[in-house]
C-alpha cells in the first residue's frame, strides 16, 4: 500500500516536471509572445529596475511565471500587472507609450502603476478589459484619458498633482465605475455636473484637495444613490449639508470634516441613512440645534466627530428618547457646542459603552460629577479629552476593581472645576500615559510618587492649580521621556529639581509662580535638551550657577522676581541660541558678559536689578533684538550712537537709570521703535528734532508673528498633532481601507487655525514715548506732533519753555498727553479739541495762559488738569476769559503732505509674555485708566495658553 502511493508520487513528480520542461523550452504554451515581447519592452521602459531583473529575455522563458505578472490560466493571457514602486531610486519623471507598453494586453484586468513619478501617457489607454487601474503618487498634473476602459470598475488616482477637470467628463462613459479616488491632488473649483451619472459609483473621494468649492450638491452627488462611502475632507466646500443626502441610503461612511459648511444638519437626512456607521463632521461651521434622535434606536454609528468651529450649536443627546448606538461605538467626539440643555448632563448612552477607544467631549458645557467610570468600563479607551466643562468632584481610580487601562495615552481633563488631590495611583492605573493635562481645575496636594512609574509620560500639564508640596523623587527620577514639564502657577515647594533627578528628555521646564526656594540645584544639568526654563516668581536665593552654562541647548532663560544676586555668570557665553533671557526683578550686579552671544537674542529683560556700568556694548551686536528692557538700574554713562545698530528694536526702556547727557541722533535711526522710556535719568539739554522718524505703532511683519517660537511651542503642536489627530486619523483609515493618514497636513491646519483665532483678537498696538522726570532744556520741537500714531506722551517733568506745537493737534491716536511741571508758555492750542481719544491731559504747572479748550474731550477733564497756570481762564476754572486776546492761536498747522507716518497699527501679538509685558508697560508710562485694553490683553493671553 505505503510502497504504491510513493511510486504514484514519483510518477506524478515526473510528469509535472516534463511538463515544465515543455512548457519552458516552447514558449508559445507559456504566454502569449507578443504579450512577452510587450512586458520585456515594460521591462526596458522602467530602465534599470532592480524590481524587473528576473524577466528573463530568452526565449525559454514563460512570462506567466515572471514576478508581478498574472495569467489567465486557462488562455495564458497576463490578466494582472502589479508594477507599482519599482523606479526605487530615481526620482526623474517618465511618460508612458501606452500603445507600445500596454496596447499588446488584451485580456489585462488589473494595472497597477503607483508610485513610480509616472508624468502621463502618451496617446490613449486602451484595454477593454481593464477593471481595476491604479495610478496613486505618481505625477499626473492632469487626468489622463480614459474614456475607452468600458469594463473600469476601480479608478486611483490619490496622490497625483492633478490640478484641472478636463478628461474628467469622459469618466461618465465609465458605466461600471464604483471607486473613484482623487485624493491629495490640486483640483479646485466645483466638481463638474458629470459626476452624478457615475451611478454605480460606491466609493468616492475628493480628501485633501483644499481648493475644491461650491456647494455639496454639485456635480449631481446626490444622483449617486449606491455610493457607500463618501470623503469630501479637507477642501473649501460651502453651505449646507442637503437634504438631498437623506436619499442615499447606502451610505455608510460621510466624511465632511475640515471644509466651511454652515446651517443646520439635517436631521430628517440622518433619519433614513440606517447603514451609517461613520460620520465626520468636524471642522466646519454648524449652527443650531440637532438632536441624535435623529439617528433613531438602529443606529449603526461606531466613529462619530463634530468638532465645531462655530460655537452656536446646541446637541441633544437625550430628548425625545435617549439615543442609543445599537453596536458599540468605539469613537466619539464632540466639541465646542451646548449639550444636553438645560441639564448638561453627560449623554446616557455613555453608560452602556464598554468599548469606546476614544471619547472626547470638550467645551460642551457638561455639568457632572467627574466620571471615573468611563475609565472602568471602557478598558480599551486610548484618548480620553473632556476639557472645558464644569466637571466637579474627586478623580479617583477606584482601587478594589481589577481594571487597568492598559491603552490610555492621553488623558486631558483639564479646565474643570475638579477638586480633591491627584489620583493615587495614577501610575498603575493608565501604565503607559503619553500626555496628561489636568491644568486649570482646583486639584490640592501633593504630586503622586506613583506618577514615577509613568514611563511612557512626553507631557504633563498640571498647571494652574492649588498642588503644594515637594516633587516627589520617585518623579523626578522615574519619568525619564517627560519632555514637556508644566507645573506654574501652584504652591510647590522644595527645591526646583532635586540633585537626583532624571528628567533626561526635558525641554520645556514651566514652574514659574511657585513657591520653589533654596539655591538652583545640579538636578536640572541631567535636562540637558532643556530649551525653555521659566522658574520666575519664585523664592529661588542664591547666585546663578555658573554650571548653567552647559545647558547648551536654552533659548529661553526666565527667573524673574526672586532673589538671586551676585553677577550673571560667565558660563551663560556658553548658550549659543540663547533669544529669550528675563533676569528682572532680581539683586542681581554688575553687567551682562562681554562675551555673551546676542546673536539671536530677541527679549533681553534686566529691569528692576543692580546692574552698573555702561549700556553693554556687547549689545551693539544684538541685530535681532527687538526688546532692551533695562529699567530701574544703576546704569550711567551717556546713551551710546551704537543704539542704532539695533535696527529690530521694538521696545527701548532705559528708564530710572542714571544717564546723562543728551539724546544722540544715532537714536533716531531705530525705526521700529514703538515704545521709548528714558525717564526719571539725568538726560538733559535740547530734544533732537528727528525724533519724529520713529514709527511708534506700525504692523508687525509676519516674523513677529511667529514670536512664540522663543517658548517653542512648534514642538509642542506637533507632539499635539500628533496625539489629537493622527492618532485618530490611523484608526479611521483602518476603517476606511482607502486615504492616508497626513500629518503634516494636520499641523499645517493646526497652525493655521491658531493663527486665525489670533485674528479675531486684534490687539491695538501700544506706543509711546515717555522722556519725563530728565533734565531736557528748549522747546518741545514742532516735529513731535508728527507722531500721529502715537499712543502715549508724556514730557513731564523738565525744563520745557516755549508754548505747546501746534502740531499736537495732529496726534490724533494719543491718549495720554503729559507736559506738566515744566516752563512752557503761551496759549493751549484750541485745535487740540480734535485729539478724541485722548483720556488723560496735564499740562499742570506751568505757565500758559489764556482760555482753556473746552469742548469734545476737553470736557471730561478737571482742575487738576491745569493747576498751576495761573493765567489760564474758562469755565471749568470759574474764571471766565474776558480778555478778547486769549482767542485762539492763528498759527497755521504745519502742513505734513506725503506722511509716512498714517499707517495703520492694528495688529495682534502672539507672544502672551510680549502681551503681559506690554500692558505692563503702557500702565506703567502714563495712563492708569487702561482697564478695558487690559481685559482684552487677558483674554488674548488665554488664547495663548489655551490653544
Ligand atoms: C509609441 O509607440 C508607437 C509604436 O512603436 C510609435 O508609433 C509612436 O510614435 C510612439 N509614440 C510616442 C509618442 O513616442
Ligand atoms: C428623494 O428621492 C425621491 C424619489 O426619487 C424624490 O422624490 C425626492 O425629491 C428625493 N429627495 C430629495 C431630498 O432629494
Ligand atoms: C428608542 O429606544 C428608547 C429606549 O429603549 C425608547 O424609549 C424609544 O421609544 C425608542 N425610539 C424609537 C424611535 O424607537
Ligand atoms: C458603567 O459604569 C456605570 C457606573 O458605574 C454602571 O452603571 C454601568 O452599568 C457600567 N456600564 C457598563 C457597560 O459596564
Ligand atoms: C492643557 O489644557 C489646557 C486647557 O485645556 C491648555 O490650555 C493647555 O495648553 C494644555 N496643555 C498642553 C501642554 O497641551
Amino acid at each position: 500500500m505505503e510502497n504504491r502511493c510513493v511510486f504514484c508520487l514519483w510518477i506524478l513528480l515526473l510528469i509535472s516536471v516534463v511538463v515544465i520542461e515543455v512548457q519552458g523550452g516552447d514558449g508559445s504554451v507559456g504566454c502569449d509572445e507578443e504579450e512577452r515581447r510587450a512586458l520585456l519592452r515594460l521591462r526596458d521602459a522602467f530602465n534599470g529596475t532592480t524590481a524587473l531583473s528576473s524577466w528573463g529575455d530568452g526565449k525559454e522563458t514563460d512570462c506567466c511565471m515572471w514576478e508581478r505578472v498574472k495569467c489567465d490560466l486557462s488562455n495564458h493571457h497576463v490578466t494582472q500587472l502589479s508594477l507599482a514602486d519599482i523606479r526605487l531610486n530615481t526620482d526623474n519623471p517618465i511618460f508612458l507609450n501606452t500603445s507600445l507598453l500596454f496596447l499588446p494586453f488584451r485580456e489585462l484586468q488589473n494595472l497597477s502603476l503607483g508610485s513610480n513619478n509616472i508624468r502621463g501617457f502618451h496617446e490613449v489607454l486602451n484595454l477593454s478589459k481593464l477593471q481595476v487601474l491604479d495610478l496613486s503618487f505618481n505625477l499626473y498634473d492632469e487626468i489622463p484619458s480614459l474614456g475607452l476602459l468600458r469594463s473600469l470598475s476601480i479608478l486611483n488616482m490619490e496622490g497625483n498633482s492633478i490640478n484641472t477637470w478636463s478628461h474628467f467628463e469622459e469618466l461618465t462613459t465609465l458605466k461600471h465605475l464604483e471607486l473613484l479616488n482623487f485624493a491629495y491632488n490640486d483640483l479646485s473649483g466645483k466638481i463638474p455636473q458629470s459626476l452624478g451619472s457615475l451611478t454605480s459609483l460606491k466609493f468616492l473621494s475628493f480628501m485633501s484637495n483644499w481648493q475644491i468649492s461650491g456647494s455639496l450638491k454639485d456635480g449631481g452627488l446626490c444622483k449617486l444613490r449606491k455610493l457607500e462611502e463618501l470623503d469630501l475632507s479637507k477642501n473649501g466646500f460651502q453651505g449646507e449639508i442637503p437634504s438631498c443626502l437623506g436619499n442615499m441610503t447606502s451610505l455608510r461612511v460621510i466624511i465632511l470634516k475640515q471644509n466651511y459648511l454652515t446651517g443646520t444638519l439635517p436631521s430628517a437626512a440622518f433619519s433614513t441613512l440606517t447603514s451609517l456607521t461613520h460620520l465626520s463632521l468636524s471642522l466646519n461651521y454648524f449652527e443650531g440645534s440637532f438632536s441624535f434622535n435623529s439617528f433613531g434606536n438602529n443606529s449603526k454609528l461606531e466613529i462619530f466627530e463634530l468638532d465645531n468651529l462655530s460655537s452656536n450649536l446646541t446637541i441633544d443627546t437625550e430628548s425625545p428618547h435617549y439615543w442609543m448606538p445599537q453596536p458599540q461605538i468605539k469613537i466619539f467626539r464632540l466639541t465646542n457646542c451646548k449639550l444636553n440643555e438645560p441639564d448638561r448632563n453627560l449623554p446616557s448612552f455613555l453608560l452602556k459603552q464598554s468599548e469606546l477607544r476614544v471619547l472626547e467631549l470638550r467645551n460642551t458645557g457638561v455639568r457632572e460629577i467627574f466620571p471615573t467610570w468611563l475609565l472602568i468600563n471602557n478598558s480599551n479607551m486610548e484618548f480620553l479629552s473632556l476639557a472645558g466643562n464644569f466637571l466637579t468632584g474627586h478623580f479617583t481610580y477606584n482601587n478594589h476593581s481589577q481594571s487597568k487601562n492598559e491603552y490610555l495615552i492621553l488623558l486631558d481633563v483639564s479646565m474643570n472645576q475638579i477638586q480633591g488631590v491627584l489620583p493615587y495611583s495614577i501610575g498603575v492605573f493608565s501604565p503607559y500615559l503619553v500626555l496628561l493635562n489636568m491644568s486649570m481645575n482646583a486639584i490640592q496636594g501633593g504630586i503622586p510618587p506613583s506618577m514615577g512609574e509613568l514611563k511612557q509620560l512626553q507631557l504633563l500639564d498640571l498647571s494652574n492649580n492649588n498642588l503644594s508640596g515637594e516633587l516627589p523623587k520617585e518623579f523626578v527620577q522615574g519619568c525619564i521621556f517627560l519632555e514637556f514639564l508644566k507645573l506654574e502657577n501652584n504652591n510647590l515647594q522644595g527645591q526646583v529639581l532635586p540633585t537626583n533627578s532624571n528628567l533626561n528628555s526635558l525641554e520645556y521646564l514651566r514652574m514659574e509662580n511657585n513657591c520653589f526656594s533654596g539655591e538652583l540645584s545640579r538636578g536640572l544639568l541631567n535636562s540637558r535638551w532643556l530649551g525653555l526654563l521659566d522658574l520666575s516668581n519664585n523664592l529661588i536665593t542664591g547666585e546663578i550657577p555658573d554650571w548653567i552654562g552647559n545647558l547648551s541647548r536654552l533659548s529661553s532663560i526666565i527667573l524673574s522676581n526672586n532673589f538671586l544676586q551676585g553677577p550673571i555668570p560667565m558660563s551663560f557665553c556658553k548658550v549659543k541660541e540663547l533669544s529669550f533671557l528675563d533676569l528682572s526683578k532680581n539683586k542681581l550686579t554688575e553687567t551682562i558678559p562681554a562675551c555673551l552671544d546676542v546673536s539671536s537674542l530677541r527679549y533681553l529683560h534686566l529691569h528692576d536689578n543692580g546692574f552698573t556700568g555702561f549700556l553693554p556694548k556687547i549689545l551693539s551686536e544684538a541685530s535681532s533684538l527687538v526688546t532692551l528692557d533695562m529699567r530701574d538700574n544703576n546704569l550711567s554713562g551717556t546713551l551710546p550712537t551704537w543704539i542704532s545698530s539695533l535696527s529690530n528694536l521694538r521696545f527701548l526702556l532705559l528708564g530710572g537709570n542714571q544717564f546723562q547727557g543728551s539724546i544722540p541722533s544715532q537714536l533716531c535711526d531705530l525705526r521700529n521703535v514703538s515704545m521709548l522710556d528714558l525717564s526719571s535719568n539725568h538726560l538733559s539739554s535740547v530734544l533732537p528734532s528727528c525724533l519724529h522718524k520713529l514709527q511708534f505703532g506700525s504692523k508687525p511683519t509676519f516674523n513677529d508673528m511667529l514670536e512664540p517660537k522663543v517658548y517653542n511651542w512648534n514642538t509642542l503642536w506637533g507632539l499635539r498633532t500628533y496625539l489629537y489627530e493622527s492618532q485618530l486619523q490611523i484608526n479611521i483609515i483602518l476603517e476606511l481601507d482607502y486615504g492616508a493618514s497626513d500629518e503634516e497636513e494636520e499641523v499645517k491646519f493646526v497652525t493655521k487655525s491658531r493663527s486665525e483665532s489670533y485674528k479675531g483678537n486684534i490687539l491695538k498696538y501700544m506706543s509711546g514715548m515717555d522722556l519725563s522726570f530728565n533734565n531736557f532744556t528748549g522747546s518741545i520741537p514742532y516735529e513731535i506732533g508728527y507722531l500721529s500714531d502715537i499712543h502715549t506722551l508724556n514730557l513731564s517733568n523738565n525744563h520745557f519753555a516755549g508754548s505747546i506745537p501746534t502740531t499736537f493737534s495732529n496726534l490724533k491716536q494719543v491718549e495720554c498727553l503729559d507736559l506738566s511741571h515744566n516752563k512752557l508758555n503761551g496759549q493751549i492750542p484750541q485745535d487740540l479739541i480734535e485729539l478724541n481719544f485722548l483720556a488723560i491731559f496735564s499740562v499742570a504747572f506751568n505757565n500758559l495762559s489764556g482760555r482753556i479748550p473746552d469742548k469734545k474731550q476737553f470736557l471730561t477733564f478737571d482742575n487738576s488738569s491745569y493747576e498751576g497756570n495761573p493765567l489760564l481762564c474758562g469755565h471749568l476754572l470759574e474764571k471766565s476769559c474776558s480778555n478778547s486776546s486769549t482767542e485762539l492761536s492763528s498759527e497755521p498747522i504745519i502742513q505734513n503732505n506725503d506722511d509716512p507716518f498714517k499707517e495703520t497699527f492694528l495688529w495682534s501679538f502672539i507672544a502672551s509674555y510680549t502681551i503681559a509685558f506690554i500692558a505692563s508697560i503702557v500702565v506703567f508710562l502714563c495712563c492708569t485708566d487702561y482697564s478695558e485694553r487690559l481685559l482684552e490683553y487677558v483674554r488674548a493671553k488665554f488664547i495663548v495658553f489655551s490653544f
